[in-house]
Protein backbone atom coordinates (compact mmCIF):
# COMPACT_ATOMS: atom_id res chain seq x y z
CA UNK A 1 0.00 0.00 0.00
CA UNK A 2 2.57 2.52 0.63
CA UNK A 3 3.44 2.72 -3.19
CA UNK A 4 0.18 4.53 -3.50
CA UNK A 5 0.04 8.16 -3.58
CA UNK A 6 -2.20 9.74 -0.86
CA UNK A 7 -3.72 13.24 -0.61
CA UNK A 8 -4.93 14.30 3.07
CA UNK A 9 -8.22 17.11 2.32
CA UNK A 10 -8.40 18.63 5.83
CA UNK A 11 -11.16 20.45 6.41
CA UNK A 12 -11.02 23.43 8.41
CA UNK A 13 -12.79 26.25 7.85
CA UNK A 14 -16.04 26.12 10.42
CA UNK A 15 -17.37 28.94 12.17
CA UNK A 16 -16.35 27.84 15.62
CA UNK A 17 -18.51 30.53 17.62
CA UNK A 18 -19.06 28.26 20.24
CA UNK A 19 -15.79 28.46 21.74
CA UNK A 20 -16.11 32.08 22.25
CA UNK A 21 -12.63 32.64 21.16
CA UNK A 22 -10.43 35.04 19.02
CA UNK A 23 -8.81 32.08 18.08
CA UNK A 24 -9.89 29.90 15.12
CA UNK A 25 -11.58 26.66 16.46
CA UNK A 26 -8.91 24.50 15.19
CA UNK A 27 -6.17 25.75 16.88
CA UNK A 28 -7.37 25.25 20.06
CA UNK A 29 -4.72 22.79 21.29
CA UNK A 30 -4.72 19.53 22.89
CA UNK A 31 -1.42 18.22 25.00
CA UNK A 32 0.14 21.52 23.85
CA UNK A 33 -0.75 21.05 20.30
CA UNK A 34 -3.75 22.42 18.43
CA UNK A 35 -5.98 20.07 17.49
CA UNK A 36 -6.04 20.60 13.41
CA UNK A 37 -2.52 19.40 13.95
CA UNK A 38 -3.13 16.16 15.60
CA UNK A 39 -5.55 15.79 12.55
CA UNK A 40 -2.08 16.15 10.39
CA UNK A 41 -0.49 13.90 12.69
CA UNK A 42 -2.66 10.63 11.98
CA UNK A 43 -2.57 11.56 8.00
CA UNK A 44 1.32 11.30 8.18
CA UNK A 45 1.25 8.40 10.35
CA UNK A 46 -1.78 6.75 7.49
CA UNK A 47 0.91 7.37 4.75
CA UNK A 48 -0.51 10.50 3.22
CA UNK A 49 2.24 12.23 1.47
CA UNK A 50 0.61 15.44 0.54
CA UNK A 51 -1.29 17.58 2.49
CA UNK A 52 -4.39 20.50 1.69
CA UNK A 53 -5.72 22.45 3.99
CA UNK A 54 -9.05 23.77 3.91
CA UNK A 55 -9.34 27.27 5.44
CA UNK A 56 -12.08 30.06 5.97
CA UNK A 57 -12.49 32.45 9.10
CA UNK A 58 -9.00 33.51 10.13
CA UNK A 59 -7.57 32.68 7.40
CA UNK A 60 -3.64 34.23 7.87
CA UNK A 61 -3.74 33.34 11.27
CA UNK A 62 -4.42 29.79 10.06
CA UNK A 63 -1.45 29.82 7.64
CA UNK A 64 0.66 31.20 10.17
CA UNK A 65 0.00 28.43 12.47
CA UNK A 66 0.33 25.63 10.05
CA UNK A 67 3.32 26.54 8.96
CA UNK A 68 4.57 24.81 12.19
CA UNK A 69 2.92 21.95 12.42
CA UNK A 70 2.02 21.21 9.13
CA UNK A 71 5.16 23.39 6.80
CA UNK A 72 4.63 21.35 3.66
CA UNK A 73 0.73 21.18 3.54
CA UNK A 74 -0.71 23.70 0.71
CA UNK A 75 -4.18 26.13 1.98
CA UNK A 76 -6.80 26.25 0.14
CA UNK A 77 -9.50 28.94 1.44
CA UNK A 78 -12.97 28.29 1.14
CA UNK A 79 -14.89 31.87 0.70
CA UNK A 80 -18.39 30.94 1.68
CA UNK A 81 -19.57 28.20 3.48
CA UNK A 82 -21.44 26.16 1.06
CA UNK A 83 -20.86 22.82 2.32
CA UNK A 84 -18.46 20.16 3.08
CA UNK A 85 -18.24 18.72 -0.67
CA UNK A 86 -17.84 22.36 -1.48
CA UNK A 87 -15.06 22.62 1.06
CA UNK A 88 -12.99 19.64 -0.28
CA UNK A 89 -13.99 21.17 -3.91
CA UNK A 90 -12.01 24.15 -2.89
CA UNK A 91 -8.86 22.08 -3.15
CA UNK A 92 -10.11 21.24 -7.03
CA UNK A 93 -6.21 22.07 -7.88
CA UNK A 94 -4.78 19.19 -5.34
CA UNK A 95 -6.76 16.94 -6.48
CA UNK A 96 -6.54 17.24 -10.07
CA UNK A 97 -2.81 16.16 -9.33
CA UNK A 98 -4.00 12.71 -9.79
CA UNK A 99 -3.37 10.77 -6.41
CA UNK A 100 -4.22 7.12 -5.99
CA UNK A 101 -6.05 7.72 -2.46
CA UNK A 102 -7.83 11.13 -1.20
CA UNK A 103 -8.62 11.27 2.72
CA UNK A 104 -11.06 13.79 3.84
CA UNK A 105 -10.76 14.63 7.52
CA UNK A 106 -12.43 17.39 9.96
CA UNK A 107 -9.73 19.63 11.20
CA UNK A 108 -12.40 19.94 14.68
CA UNK A 109 -11.65 15.95 14.87
CA UNK A 110 -8.87 15.36 16.97
CA UNK A 111 -8.60 12.11 18.37
CA UNK A 112 -8.91 10.30 15.31
CA UNK A 113 -6.75 6.84 14.88
CA UNK A 114 -4.18 6.27 11.78
CA UNK A 115 -5.14 2.74 11.79
CA UNK A 116 -8.81 3.68 11.01
CA UNK A 117 -7.54 5.70 7.83
CA UNK A 118 -5.21 3.31 6.80
CA UNK A 119 -7.87 0.69 7.35
CA UNK A 120 -9.67 2.64 4.69
CA UNK A 121 -6.48 2.99 2.54
CA UNK A 122 -6.68 -1.10 2.84
CA UNK A 123 -10.40 -1.29 1.27
CA UNK A 124 -9.00 1.67 -1.63
CA UNK A 125 -6.68 -0.23 -2.53
CA UNK A 126 -8.96 -3.24 -3.20
CA UNK A 127 -10.98 -1.26 -5.39
CA UNK A 128 -13.27 0.38 -3.20
CA UNK A 129 -14.58 3.70 -5.07
CA UNK A 130 -15.30 5.28 -1.48
CA UNK A 131 -14.58 4.41 2.06
CA UNK A 132 -16.49 5.62 5.01
CA UNK A 133 -15.55 5.44 8.36
CA UNK A 134 -18.37 4.88 10.56
CA UNK A 135 -18.84 4.45 14.32
CA UNK A 136 -22.02 2.69 16.68
CA UNK A 137 -23.27 6.24 18.61
CA UNK A 138 -25.24 5.31 21.66
CA UNK A 139 -27.20 8.56 20.58
CA UNK A 140 -27.08 9.09 17.00
CA UNK A 141 -28.48 12.15 16.65
CA UNK A 142 -26.47 15.25 14.85
CA UNK A 143 -24.83 12.24 12.69
CA UNK A 144 -25.58 11.45 9.50
CA UNK A 145 -27.17 7.92 9.42
CA UNK A 146 -25.02 5.47 7.28
CA UNK A 147 -27.68 3.25 4.91
CA UNK A 148 -27.39 0.11 4.26
CA UNK A 149 -29.37 -2.35 1.56
CA UNK A 150 -28.75 -5.76 1.31
CA UNK A 151 -25.23 -5.19 3.32
CA UNK A 152 -24.23 -2.66 1.01
CA UNK A 153 -24.19 1.16 1.85
CA UNK A 154 -26.15 2.59 -0.59
CA UNK A 155 -26.28 6.51 1.08
CA UNK A 156 -25.47 9.01 3.84
CA UNK A 157 -28.48 10.72 5.20
CA UNK A 158 -28.24 13.67 7.12
CA UNK A 159 -30.29 14.07 10.70
CA UNK A 160 -32.39 16.85 8.97
CA UNK A 161 -32.90 14.73 6.01
CA UNK A 162 -34.12 11.48 7.34
CA UNK A 163 -37.19 9.82 7.82
CA UNK A 164 -38.09 8.86 11.26
CA UNK A 165 -37.28 5.11 10.49
CA UNK A 166 -34.24 6.13 9.67
CA UNK A 167 -33.64 8.48 12.55
CA UNK A 168 -33.00 5.22 14.94
CA UNK A 169 -30.31 3.80 12.77
CA UNK A 170 -27.22 4.32 15.60
CA UNK A 171 -24.78 2.87 12.56
CA UNK A 172 -23.15 6.51 11.45
CA UNK A 173 -20.65 8.44 9.55
CA UNK A 174 -17.69 9.47 11.83
CA UNK A 175 -16.99 12.24 9.11
CA UNK A 176 -13.65 10.49 7.73
CA UNK A 177 -14.17 9.47 4.23
CA UNK A 178 -11.81 8.00 1.65
CA UNK A 179 -12.42 8.43 -2.09
CA UNK A 180 -10.62 6.52 -4.74
CA UNK A 181 -8.80 9.50 -7.10
CA UNK A 182 -9.66 8.66 -9.87
CA UNK A 183 -13.24 8.99 -8.97
CA UNK A 184 -13.20 12.17 -6.98
CA UNK A 185 -13.36 14.85 -9.00
CA UNK A 186 -16.53 13.34 -10.90
CA UNK A 187 -18.23 12.13 -8.15
CA UNK A 188 -17.64 15.60 -6.38
CA UNK A 189 -18.86 17.62 -9.82
CA UNK A 190 -22.49 15.60 -8.84
CA UNK A 191 -23.29 16.72 -5.70
CA UNK A 192 -25.94 18.95 -5.50
CA UNK A 193 -27.70 21.23 -2.77
CA UNK A 194 -31.17 19.80 -2.40
CA UNK A 195 -31.60 19.09 1.23
CA UNK A 196 -32.40 20.57 4.40
CA UNK A 197 -29.56 22.66 4.71
CA UNK A 198 -29.28 23.47 1.16
CA UNK A 199 -26.03 22.41 1.74
CA UNK A 200 -23.28 21.14 -0.50
CA UNK A 201 -23.00 17.50 1.16
CA UNK A 202 -19.85 15.68 0.68
CA UNK A 203 -21.92 12.33 2.22
CA UNK A 204 -24.01 12.74 -1.34
CA UNK A 205 -20.45 11.13 -3.38
CA UNK A 206 -21.90 7.59 -1.33
CA UNK A 207 -25.31 7.65 -2.99
CA UNK A 208 -24.12 9.12 -6.66
CA UNK A 209 -21.21 6.29 -6.84
CA UNK A 210 -23.69 3.50 -5.26
CA UNK A 211 -26.08 4.41 -8.15
CA UNK A 212 -23.14 3.75 -10.73
CA UNK A 213 -22.53 0.35 -9.29
CA UNK A 214 -19.13 2.21 -8.06
CA UNK A 215 -17.95 -0.14 -4.94
CA UNK A 216 -19.22 1.79 -1.43
CA UNK A 217 -17.83 0.55 1.79
CA UNK A 218 -18.57 1.22 5.17
CA UNK A 219 -15.56 0.15 7.61
CA UNK A 220 -16.16 0.82 11.61
CA UNK A 221 -13.71 2.53 14.18
CA UNK A 222 -14.69 4.10 17.57
CA UNK A 223 -16.30 7.03 18.69
CA UNK A 224 -13.28 8.84 19.46
CA UNK A 225 -12.69 8.85 15.78
CA UNK A 226 -15.98 10.92 15.13
CA UNK A 227 -15.71 12.99 18.75
CA UNK A 228 -16.08 16.59 16.78
CA UNK A 229 -14.93 19.50 19.28
CA UNK A 230 -17.62 22.48 19.45
CA UNK A 231 -17.10 23.97 22.29
CA UNK A 232 -14.64 23.99 25.39
CA UNK A 233 -16.29 20.91 27.26
CA UNK A 234 -16.10 18.73 24.23
CA UNK A 235 -11.80 20.23 23.94
CA UNK A 236 -11.98 19.13 27.71
CA UNK A 237 -13.67 16.12 26.77
CA UNK A 238 -11.19 14.77 23.91
CA UNK A 239 -8.25 16.19 26.20
CA UNK A 240 -9.05 13.92 28.94
CA UNK A 241 -9.16 10.89 26.24
CA UNK A 242 -5.53 11.77 24.78
CA UNK A 243 -4.37 11.72 28.40
CA UNK A 244 -5.63 8.78 29.41
CA UNK A 245 -4.64 7.47 26.30
CA UNK A 246 -1.08 8.84 26.74
CA UNK A 247 -0.62 7.51 30.57
CA UNK A 248 -1.96 3.76 29.13
CA UNK A 249 0.98 3.81 26.82
CA UNK A 250 3.43 5.20 28.96
CA UNK A 251 2.87 2.49 31.67
CA UNK A 252 3.17 0.04 29.32
CA UNK A 253 6.44 1.37 28.25
CA UNK A 254 7.58 0.96 31.53
CA UNK A 255 7.00 4.39 33.23
CA UNK A 256 5.67 4.31 36.85
CA UNK A 257 2.72 6.40 37.52
CA UNK A 258 1.56 6.29 40.74
CA UNK A 259 -2.10 8.23 40.49
CA UNK A 260 -1.83 8.37 36.47
CA UNK A 261 -5.23 10.33 36.40
CA UNK A 262 -3.30 13.42 38.41
CA UNK A 263 -0.42 13.65 35.34
CA UNK A 264 -0.76 15.42 32.10
CA UNK A 265 1.65 14.66 29.36
CA UNK A 266 1.91 16.94 26.25
CA UNK A 267 1.99 16.10 23.05
CA UNK A 268 5.48 15.42 22.80
CA UNK A 269 6.93 14.28 26.10
CA UNK A 270 9.41 11.34 25.95
CA UNK A 271 9.82 9.68 28.83
CA UNK A 272 11.98 6.45 29.24
CA UNK A 273 11.25 2.88 31.43
CA UNK A 274 11.89 2.71 35.16
CA UNK A 275 11.08 6.67 35.51
CA UNK A 276 8.78 7.08 38.68
CA UNK A 277 6.30 9.67 38.01
CA UNK A 278 4.57 10.65 41.47
CA UNK A 279 1.16 12.09 41.74
CA UNK A 280 0.00 15.64 40.08
CA UNK A 281 2.64 16.49 37.70
CA UNK A 282 2.26 18.25 34.82
CA UNK A 283 4.74 18.76 31.57
CA UNK A 284 4.42 20.86 29.12
CA UNK A 285 6.37 20.89 25.69
CA UNK A 286 9.92 20.21 24.86
CA UNK A 287 9.88 17.65 27.82
CA UNK A 288 12.54 14.75 27.64
CA UNK A 289 13.06 12.39 30.76
CA UNK A 290 15.55 9.01 30.37
CA UNK A 291 15.65 6.22 32.23
CA UNK A 292 15.18 5.59 35.90
CA UNK A 293 14.48 9.38 37.16
CA UNK A 294 11.98 10.33 39.91
CA UNK A 295 9.76 13.20 39.63
CA UNK A 296 8.07 13.62 42.95
CA UNK A 297 4.43 15.19 43.60
CA UNK A 298 3.50 18.58 42.06
CA UNK A 299 6.48 19.13 39.74
CA UNK A 300 5.84 21.41 36.80
CA UNK A 301 8.61 21.22 34.26
CA UNK A 302 8.82 21.94 30.32
CA UNK A 303 11.20 22.80 27.66
CA UNK A 304 13.46 20.59 30.03
CA UNK A 305 15.47 17.32 29.60
CA UNK A 306 16.17 15.12 32.48
CA UNK A 307 19.15 12.28 32.26
CA UNK A 308 18.35 9.05 33.92
CA UNK A 309 18.64 8.40 37.52
CA UNK A 310 18.17 12.15 38.13
CA UNK A 311 15.38 13.24 41.09
CA UNK A 312 12.91 16.01 40.58
CA UNK A 313 10.56 18.12 43.16
CA UNK A 314 8.67 17.31 45.10
CA UNK A 315 7.26 21.07 43.48
CA UNK A 316 10.00 21.83 41.40
CA UNK A 317 9.61 23.93 38.13
CA UNK A 318 11.92 23.34 35.66
CA UNK A 319 11.87 25.73 32.83
CA UNK A 320 12.86 25.65 29.13
CA UNK A 321 16.80 24.88 28.93
CA UNK A 322 16.75 23.28 32.24
CA UNK A 323 19.70 20.07 31.27
CA UNK A 324 19.91 17.83 33.67
CA UNK A 325 22.92 15.51 34.15
CA UNK A 326 23.09 11.99 35.15
CA UNK A 327 22.21 11.76 38.87
CA UNK A 328 21.59 15.41 39.48
CA UNK A 329 19.20 16.83 41.73
CA UNK A 330 16.32 19.54 42.12
CA UNK A 331 14.87 19.89 45.42
CA UNK A 332 11.48 21.47 46.67
CA UNK A 333 10.68 24.59 45.62
CA UNK A 334 13.72 25.25 43.22
CA UNK A 335 13.46 26.68 39.79
CA UNK A 336 15.87 25.94 37.10
CA UNK A 337 15.22 27.59 33.75
CA UNK A 338 18.40 27.90 30.99
CA UNK A 339 21.17 26.01 33.36
CA UNK A 340 22.92 22.96 32.77
CA UNK A 341 23.47 20.99 36.22
CA UNK A 342 26.00 18.48 35.91
CA UNK A 343 26.45 14.82 36.84
CA UNK A 344 25.57 14.48 40.25
CA UNK A 345 25.12 18.41 41.38
CA UNK A 346 22.09 19.24 43.73
CA UNK A 347 20.36 22.12 44.13
CA UNK A 348 18.38 20.72 46.53
CA UNK A 349 15.87 23.73 48.68
CA UNK A 350 14.33 27.05 47.71
CA UNK A 351 16.96 28.04 44.84
CA UNK A 352 16.56 30.24 41.77
CA UNK A 353 18.96 28.95 38.86
CA UNK A 354 19.17 30.80 35.58
CA UNK A 355 20.87 31.34 32.75
CA UNK A 356 24.06 29.02 34.76
CA UNK A 357 26.18 26.16 34.54
CA UNK A 358 26.53 24.33 37.46
CA UNK A 359 29.80 21.91 37.53
CA UNK A 360 29.72 18.11 38.83
CA UNK A 361 29.18 16.88 42.16
CA UNK A 362 28.43 20.95 43.14
CA UNK A 363 26.14 21.84 46.02
CA UNK A 364 23.72 24.48 46.36
CA UNK A 365 22.90 25.92 49.31
CA UNK A 366 19.15 26.15 50.02
CA UNK A 367 17.99 29.60 49.19
CA UNK A 368 20.67 30.68 47.08
CA UNK A 369 19.63 32.82 43.67
CA UNK A 370 21.46 33.65 40.46
CA UNK A 371 20.98 37.30 39.94
CA UNK A 372 20.67 36.73 36.33
CA UNK A 373 18.73 39.70 35.22
CA UNK A 374 19.57 43.68 35.71
CA UNK A 375 15.97 44.53 34.01
CA UNK A 376 17.42 44.95 30.91
CA UNK A 377 19.80 41.66 29.35
CA UNK A 378 20.23 38.53 30.83
CA UNK A 379 23.76 37.46 32.07
CA UNK A 380 25.53 34.20 32.86
CA UNK A 381 26.69 32.26 36.30
CA UNK A 382 29.27 29.17 36.03
CA UNK A 383 29.58 27.34 38.90
CA UNK A 384 33.17 24.70 39.00
CA UNK A 385 32.91 21.67 39.43
CA UNK A 386 32.24 20.23 43.35
CA UNK A 387 32.06 23.76 44.08
CA UNK A 388 29.95 24.34 47.72
CA UNK A 389 27.70 27.50 47.64
CA UNK A 390 26.16 28.60 50.95
CA UNK A 391 22.51 28.98 51.79
CA UNK A 392 20.86 32.16 50.99
CA UNK A 393 23.74 33.65 48.80
CA UNK A 394 23.38 35.74 45.72
CA UNK A 395 25.15 35.63 42.84
CA UNK A 396 24.98 37.80 40.95
CA UNK A 397 25.72 37.51 37.18
CA UNK A 398 28.35 37.72 35.16
CA UNK A 399 30.02 35.79 37.73
CA UNK A 400 32.15 32.80 38.14
CA UNK A 401 32.69 30.42 40.60
CA UNK A 402 36.06 28.09 40.14
CA UNK A 403 36.06 24.77 40.90
CA UNK A 404 36.12 23.74 44.59
CA UNK A 405 35.20 27.06 45.39
CA UNK A 406 33.28 27.33 48.63
CA UNK A 407 30.99 30.32 49.40
CA UNK A 408 30.31 31.86 52.91
CA UNK A 409 26.63 31.39 53.73
CA UNK A 410 24.75 34.87 53.21
CA UNK A 411 27.25 36.21 50.55
CA UNK A 412 26.58 38.35 47.95
CA UNK A 413 29.00 37.83 45.50
CA UNK A 414 29.80 40.20 42.57
CA UNK A 415 33.04 39.38 41.90
CA UNK A 416 34.64 35.95 40.45
CA UNK A 417 35.89 33.33 42.51
CA UNK A 418 39.05 31.71 42.25
CA UNK A 419 39.37 27.63 41.97
CA UNK A 420 39.51 26.28 45.92
CA UNK A 421 38.95 29.70 47.05
CA UNK A 422 36.73 30.37 49.95
CA UNK A 423 34.84 33.75 49.35
CA UNK A 424 32.41 35.93 52.19
CA UNK A 425 30.46 38.47 50.66
CA UNK A 426 28.40 39.86 54.02
CA UNK A 427 28.84 41.78 56.91
CA UNK A 428 30.90 40.64 59.61
CA UNK A 429 29.33 39.86 62.67
CA UNK A 430 29.41 41.99 65.82
CA UNK A 431 28.38 39.95 69.17
CA UNK A 432 28.08 42.80 72.44
CA UNK A 433 27.74 40.91 75.76
CA UNK A 434 24.71 42.29 77.76
CA UNK A 435 23.37 44.71 75.38
CA UNK A 436 20.38 42.56 74.53
CA UNK A 437 19.09 42.84 78.05
CA UNK A 438 20.16 46.05 78.16
CA UNK A 439 18.23 46.89 74.84
CA UNK A 440 15.12 45.09 76.23
CA UNK A 441 14.97 46.95 79.07
CA UNK A 442 15.27 50.63 77.23
CA UNK A 443 12.42 49.65 75.07
CA UNK A 444 9.45 48.05 77.79
CA UNK A 445 10.46 51.18 80.05
CA UNK A 446 9.53 53.55 76.64
CA UNK A 447 6.82 51.85 76.04
CA UNK A 448 5.40 52.26 79.98
CA UNK A 449 5.96 56.10 79.61
CA UNK A 450 3.89 56.22 76.38
CA UNK A 451 1.13 54.60 77.89
CA UNK A 452 1.18 56.63 80.87
CA UNK A 453 1.22 60.09 78.89
C1 LIG B 1 -20.76 16.04 9.19
C2 LIG B 1 -21.29 14.97 8.22
C3 LIG B 1 -22.10 13.95 9.00
C4 LIG B 1 -21.25 13.33 10.09
C5 LIG B 1 -20.66 14.42 10.99
C6 LIG B 1 -19.65 13.83 11.92
C7 LIG B 1 -21.64 16.07 6.07
C8 LIG B 1 -22.65 16.66 5.15
N1 LIG B 1 -22.09 15.63 7.23
O1 LIG B 1 -21.90 16.71 9.72
O2 LIG B 1 -22.56 12.94 8.14
O3 LIG B 1 -22.00 12.42 10.84
O4 LIG B 1 -19.98 15.41 10.21
O5 LIG B 1 -19.22 14.78 12.81
O6 LIG B 1 -20.50 15.98 5.72
N2 LIG B 1 -16.72 22.47 6.81
C9 LIG B 1 -16.07 23.32 5.98
N3 LIG B 1 -16.78 24.03 5.06
C10 LIG B 1 -18.12 23.89 4.95
C11 LIG B 1 -18.79 23.02 5.83
C12 LIG B 1 -18.06 22.31 6.75
O7 LIG B 1 -14.84 23.45 6.04
O8 LIG B 1 -18.70 24.58 4.08
C13 LIG B 1 -15.94 21.69 7.79
C14 LIG B 1 -16.23 22.14 9.21
O9 LIG B 1 -15.28 23.09 9.63
C15 LIG B 1 -16.08 20.85 9.98
C16 LIG B 1 -16.44 19.78 8.98
O10 LIG B 1 -16.34 20.35 7.72
O11 LIG B 1 -14.73 20.64 10.37
C17 LIG B 1 -17.82 19.18 9.22
O12 LIG B 1 -18.80 20.19 9.11
P1 LIG B 1 -20.02 20.26 10.09
O13 LIG B 1 -20.85 21.42 9.73
O14 LIG B 1 -19.57 20.11 11.48
O15 LIG B 1 -20.82 18.93 9.65
P2 LIG B 1 -21.82 18.11 10.52
O16 LIG B 1 -23.17 18.71 10.42
O17 LIG B 1 -21.26 17.86 11.86
MG1 LIG C 1 -19.75 18.69 13.10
Amino acid sequence: MSQRSCLSIILAAGEGTRMKSAVPKVLHTIAGLPMVAHVVKAAEAAGSSELALVIGHGADEMRKAALKFAPKAEAFVQEKRLGTAHAVLAARAAISKGYDDILVMFGDTPLIDPEALAAARLKLAERAAVVVVGFRAKNPSGYGRLIEKAGKLVAIREEKDCSDEEKKITFCNGGLMAVAGRHALKLLDQVGSKNAKGEYYLTDIVEIAAAQGLDVVATEASFENALGINNRAELAQAEGIWQQRRRREAMLSGVTLIAPETVFFSHDTEIGADTVVEPNVWFGPGVKIATGAKIHAFSHIEGATIASNCDVGPFARLRPGADLRTKAKVGNFCEVKQAIVEEGAKVNHLTYIGDARIGAGANIGAGTITCNYDGYSKFFTDIGEGAFIGSNSSLVAPVSIGKGGYIASGSVITESVPDDALAFGRARQRTLPGKGKELRERFSQAAAARKKG
